[in-house]
């Protein structure tokens, strides 16, 4: 994201702030659509990387399907305009009022994640009278090399269904009639830019598939998640995934049938670059062993540096002609020692008032914040 062609919507700006580079958006999304159908893979966005109208409008006009964890998103995602044949619900725990309304909308899938929810998506189907449709959510035991937070392909994380409980899903399918099995769903971890991990992916994969033509059970869709990640040491010159390189793995290596659907639900790799937190010093304090930036924004506003140790590159917009640097831990004005967005970085000297960017914050960011001690949610301002 290169803020300085924006720099004329910067002067004034109230802080915190998220800023949105909406032409960027919209090259991140040519370039995804682009490499995607090539192969004709289908891309769904997961709306939990970030919920903006705006953001949702632009992804919607390009036909993008939608990965939904929880009603509200459901719902957020068909009055984006989204359409309904191309919504899924996936999530651990579903309530029975989230899938009634799922239902109600007759959205394209439910992704299932246990031998219970299958059984009571029948039970509301039938109530409805209504056919379900569904994929298995499976739990491919691929490690994601990624934070132990965001892995989610182990067997010993609480998403999806193991392989040794296969023969009994099947069978309970086969007594559920409001149940209709479309296919499988897989979806390892977050923040993957090793692409031997979807290659590992792939390989599980087949094996799934293999085991299913076995039983002769058609499949007509294989969702194979999301999980790319994004650059986010170099924010202003490497600002575009590789999309090409991404889908050209999974059409080398997945075991595709005539007819089979490909499906894909990316959140962080459409919208993480195009984001920005902007916030300005209220206090420099010097310490012995470091000084202190203290920022108007805090955990409360992003929270991935205190939760994940995530890195986001910082820089001080105010003084980029400035060549004397000192290096100063960046903290919020939150009650937490975890309130940091970065120690030891180094800055040109710093001052009270300047305006500081928190790159790489367009997916995990807004969507995250929270209220704690009491504070305002950031502001919003659009770019383009
Ligand atoms: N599909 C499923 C089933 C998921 O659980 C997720 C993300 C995605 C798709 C989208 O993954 P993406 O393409 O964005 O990597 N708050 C964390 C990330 C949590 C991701 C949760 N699941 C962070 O700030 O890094």
């Amino acid at each position: 994201m290169d803020l300085k062609k924006y720099q004329s919507q910067l002067n004034n700006i109230q802080t915190p702030c998220y800023v949105y580079d909406l032409n960027l958006l919209e090259q991140t999304l040519l370039a995804c659509k682009n490499a995607a159908d090539k192969y004709n893979f289908e891309v769904h966005y997961a709306l939990k990387a970030n919920v903006n109208p705006a953001i949702l409008a632009a992804i919607q006009a390009k036909n993008f399907g939608a990965d939904c964890v929880s009603g509200n998103e459901v719902k957020a995602a068909i009055n984006a305009g989204f359409s309904k044949d191309k919504v899924v619900f996936a999530g651990v725990g579903k309530t029975d009022q989230e899938i009634n309304e799922a239902l109600a909308l007759d959205i394209f899938c439910f992704n299932v994640e246990s031998l219970q929810e299958i059984e009571i998506i029948n039970e509301l189907a039938h109530a409805q009278n209504k056919i379900a449709k569904i994929a298995l959510r499976l739990n491919p035991n691929v490690n994601a090399n990624t934070h132990h937070y965001i892995t989610t392909g182990l067997s010993e994380n609480k998403f999806g269904i193991n392989f040794w409980e296969l023969e009994k899903v099947i069978d309970l399918i086969k007594i559920s009639p409001n149940i209709d099995l479309i296919g499988l769903h897989f979806h390892v971890g977050s923040q993957i830019n090793d692409l031997q991990v979807f290659k590992n992916l792939c390989a599980k994969v087949n094996e799934f598939t293999a085991w299913f033509d076995a039983r002769q059970i058609p499949l007509k869709v294989l969702n194979l998640g999301g999980g790319l990640g994004i650059d986010y040491y170099h924010p202003t010159t490497n600002n575009l995934v590789n999309f090409e390189a991404y889908f050209a793995i999974f059409n080398q290596f997945i075991v595709r049938k005539p007819g089979q659907e490909i499906h894909f639900e990316l959140g962080r790799s459409l919208v993480g670059a195009i984001g920005a937190l902007l916030s300005r010093v209220v206090y420099i304090k010097e310490g012995i062993q470091t000084n202190f930036a203290i920022l108007d924004a805090g955990m409360t506003d992003l929270l991935r540096p205190a939760l994940y140790q995530a890195y986001h590159k910082i820089e001080n917009l105010s003084k980029q002609h400035e060549s004397i640097s000192k290096k100063y831990d960046v903290v919020g004005p939150i009650c937490e020692s975890s309130d940091c967005f970065g120690k030891a970085v180094e800055l040109p000297i710093t001052s009270r008032g300047d305006l500081m960017v928190i790159y790489s914050t367009g997916a995990y960011g807004e969507v995250m914040s929270s209220n704690y001690n009491l504070r305002e949610k950031a502001k919003v301002l659009l770019l383009q």
